[in-house]
């Protein structure tokens, strides 16, 4: 039986061992987008992409902003609070360890924020164009978390000091975290793939 949810998603069992991936979408994305990245970088392991649910112009994001970069705190929160519940909910009705969440941007952020306000939902997290998600990080606690954040050093939309926020705030709550810095804008780059490929590969 499928698991019922509001939240319109994919969900594909895949044959390979270990975590699930849980795959977040960017700004104008669906649940759709991540699932070729995916099977690129971790063939075989199982997926499940939901779609944000906020509308900004008909694009679907995860929560809402109030200007590029600048993120309506509350939403976020409430946001986030949701689509933990439906992690925790969906993992539980297949009987699947904490996924490793794979963000993109928007996706990234609310990731990065699932990691700050929930840390027992995932096993892992793979950022991609990440930046803090709230503007008073509080001190949370992943041990051991393993987390790959990629930035581009030319990114426009997330400036690198708050991607080094981020990446700080990651090591204090003991994540074992590596960030690597490339020299690309927002648009994800052969690079990122192969980083992705080489962290997946290493989790259980
Ligand atoms: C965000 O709103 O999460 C960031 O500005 C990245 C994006 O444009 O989605």
């Amino acid at each position: 039986m499928s698991f019922q949810t509001d939240f319109h998603h994919v969900y594909q069992p895949g044959p390979a061992a270990g975590r699930p991936l849980l795959l977040l979408h960017g700004t104008g994305g669906n649940e759709h987008d991540l699932l070729d990245l995916a099977h690129t970088v971790a063939p075989g392991r199982t997926v499940i992409s939901p779609r944000g649910k906020v509308l900004e112009h008909g694009m679907p994001r995860f929560f809402k902003r109030l200007a590029e970069g600048v993120f309506d705190e509350q939403d976020l929160r409430a946001r986030t609070d949701e689509l933990a519940a439906f992690v925790k909910g969906i993992t539980a009705h297949h009987k699947l360890a904490a996924p490793i969440a794979l963000g993109f941007s928007n996706g990234a952020n609310i990731a990065a924020a699932l990691l700050t306000l929930h840390p027992e939902v995932l096993g892992g997290a793979i950022l991609l164009r990440a930046m803090a998600p709230l503007k008073d990080m509080p001190a949370f606690k992943l041990p051991q978390t393993p987390v790959l954040l990629v930035s581009g050093k030319q990114d426009m939309m997330i400036p690198f000091a708050q991607a080094q926020r981020l990446a700080a705030s990651l090591t204090a709550a003991g994540a074992a975290l590596t960030h690597e810095t490339l020299p690309a804008g927002h648009g994800l780059t052969q690079t990122d793939l192969g980083l992705m490929s080489r962290f997946l590969a290493a989790q259980e």
